[in-house]
């Protein structure tokens, strides 16, 4: 998949603020800090399209990138973010279980993990009610720049072993070396010709 242009749509925390659902959409979902904002802009080849942040919290709407005028890539806030209040955080995962179930041109579903720190209990969680609804998730395991190779067989065993789920699809990646990326191209051509 070639990557010819890349915008900024709109960020919305309803389905009223949200294009008009028209392109195969993939959502980014994921922990505070787990690098959702990064992959987007390794994946487009821009620096500063999704903004990110070494803070946790960046990103609190969801945001719409319109790729090649054919697909949106939907950057999400993070969950599990200790550090917003009780009534944020469930207006979060309030607005992102409504995206979920009613967002007619949701494609797939992309959850990136921390390749480093692993599965978190929010990610099982998550994970499982994201299965349990009956969803296709591609894991994203994200950072993979920071492990050695021996760190990277034996985590990636771990988070399957988290998952409690030997079939998932994973992918390590990393926005810093552009590991994955490719892959991450190739699933799309291949969405677009399904
Ligand atoms: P929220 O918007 O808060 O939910 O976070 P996010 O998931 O969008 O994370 P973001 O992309 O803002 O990245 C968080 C931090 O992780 C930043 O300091 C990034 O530089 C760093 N980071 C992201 N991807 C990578 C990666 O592949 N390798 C390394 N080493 N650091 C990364
Ligand atoms: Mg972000």
């Amino acid at each position: 998949y070639i990557i010819r242009s890349a915008e900024f749509v709109k960020s919305g925390t309803n389905a009223s603020h949200y294009p008009e659902p028209l392109k195969s959409e993939y959502l980014f979902l994921g922990r505070s800090n787990v690098g959702k904002s990064s992959l987007i802009n390794a994946i487009v080849n821009r620096k500063n399209l999704a903004r990110t942040s070494s803070e946790p919290g960046k990103t609190i709407t969801m945001n719409f990138f319109n790729i090649n005028d054919e697909i949106y890539l939907v950057d999400a806030p993070g969950y599990g973010y200790a550090r917003r209040s009780q009534t944020q955080i469930a207006q979060f995962q309030a607005m992102l279980l409504d995206y979920i179930q009613t967002r007619e041109s949701l494609k797939r579903i992309f959850m990136l993990v921390d390749m480093k720190v692993g599965a978190t209990k929010d990610d099982i969680e998550v994970y499982q009610s994201i299965r349990n609804a009956g969803y296709v998730v591609t894991i994203l395991l994200t950072k993979q720049d920071k492990l050695n190779q021996s760190e990277r067989s034996k985590n990636i065993q771990m988070i399957k072993a988290q998952l409690n789920d030997a079939e998932v699809e994973m992918i390590p990646t990393s926005s810093e070396s552009k590991r994955g990326i490719e892959k991450i191209h190739t699933l799309f051509e291949e969405d677009l010709h399904e």
